[in-house]
């Protein structure tokens, strides 16, 4: 572990003034640099697997804003395709899947050999970055990548997968066995490339009833921590289980993480409450405060800073930035965390 990374601090569990600053989806469509990139790889899964353009997409925030940390450039729909489910993205569609009529016939086999061009962006990237920056290595959790793989496509209820979970879920938790496997493998490597954290993405962890995040959300990110642990990897884990709610502290508490990303909705203050230290929270301001700029922008980074106050926290947006963000907008909140601290 480098200890001189201010967000390595954090996660160990450090109140740090300023707080390390980074964003959910920093290397993206509202970055000009990026669109032009994006042009010339041709598909966006194009994109990910060519470590050289990954690697220069990676990088490209961190040039521009100066933030503390770096997350690899890759996308969670990358493991469906490495296990051999087509996967494509559509213009103003989102990603969108082949059908997927027999859970045995994935191949776990090859999701090493697939992904090797994302450990060689890892590779590049960490030795491209400077030393006090932090890179984020990442995976989909099981559950938000199963509701891709049964969907078909993203959906706003992901009626699909939870409708499969209750109607047979000895075969759904087929799926879920797979993805556990897939992912602790696909971080493993990501860890060994240079990764010096790992974050965990279920953006739909919040569509879940009581007993679905339980068996769907908490126990897979469980098993993924313990294999993680079983592989010798001791670098940190951020979990993200959007929409969590009131089972922020379950989560918290039963998985194993070392930080929990907080989206908007939940405040800052019940997320510490629910959260024992010395778990760090990551997060949350509303992606829309950052659109809008302005006195909007400024009060929602006061709030969060206020409710933080003493407590090893991570400042970032509840969500991803979205492509419509005024880039100004995004050097404005950098510098005011930055400034209003303390
Ligand atoms: O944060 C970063 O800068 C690293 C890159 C990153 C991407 N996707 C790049 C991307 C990360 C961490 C992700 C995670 C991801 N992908 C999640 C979890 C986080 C979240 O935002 O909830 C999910 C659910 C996906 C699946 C996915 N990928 C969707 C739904 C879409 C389409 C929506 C959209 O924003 O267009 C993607 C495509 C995608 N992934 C893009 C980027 C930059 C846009 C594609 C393009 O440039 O053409």
């Amino acid at each position: 572990m480098n200890r001189s990374r201010k967000l390595i601090q954090a996660i160990a569990g450090e109140a740090i003034d300023p707080p390390p600053i980074w964003i959910m989806r920093q290397a993206g469509r509202y970055l000009p640099e990026y669109r032009e990139i994006r042009q010339k790889a041709g598909s966006f899964l194009q994109l990910c697997l060519d470590p050289e353009l990954a690697t220069e997409v990676t990088l490209q925030p961190i040039r521009r804003f100066d933030f503390d940390a770096a997350i690899l450039f890759s996308d969670i729909l990358v493991v469906p395709y490495a296990l051999g489910q087509s996967v494509a993205y559509e213009n103003g569609r989102g990603p969108v899947l082949g059908p997927l009529e027999d859970f045995q016939s994935l191949r776990l086999d090859e999701v090493e050999q697939k992904l090797a061009p994302i450990y060689e962006t890892v590779r590049q990237v960490r030795h491209s970055l400077s030393p006090e920056k932090a890179l984020i290595g990442f995976c989909g959790a099981p559950w938000t990548v199963a509701t891709y793989m049964v969907g078909g496509e993203g959906s706003t209820d992901q009626a699909k997968a939870r409708r499969l979970s209750l109607e047979n879920p000895d075969r759904f938790q087929i799926l879920i066995d797979i993805l556990v496997e897939a992912s602790a493998l696909y971080l493993t490597k990501q860890a060994e490339a240079g990764a010096d954290v790992l974050k965990i993405f279920d953006t739909w962890a919040g569509t879940l009833d009581d007993a679905g995040f339980d068996r769907w959300c908490i126990q897979p990110t469980l098993q993924i921590v313990e294999l993680l642990c079983a592989a010798g990897v001791d670098v940190p884990i951020i979990g993200f289980p959007r929409g969590a709610g009131a089972r922020l502290g379950a989560f918290a508490s039963r998985t194993g993480v070392n930080a929990v990303a907080v989206d908007w909705m939940t405040p800052m203050k019940l997320a510490r409450e629910l959260v024992p230290a010395p778990i760090a929270l990551q997060g949350n301001l509303d992606p829309l405060r950052l659109v809008v700029g302005g006195q909007a922008l400024d009060d929602g980074i006061d709030a969060i800073l206020a409710a933080m106050r003493g407590r090893a926290h991570i400042f970032n947006l509840g969500h991803g930035i979205t492509p419509d963000t005024p880039i100004a907008h995004v050097q404005r909140f950098v510098d005011r965390v930055r400034e209003m601290s303390g």
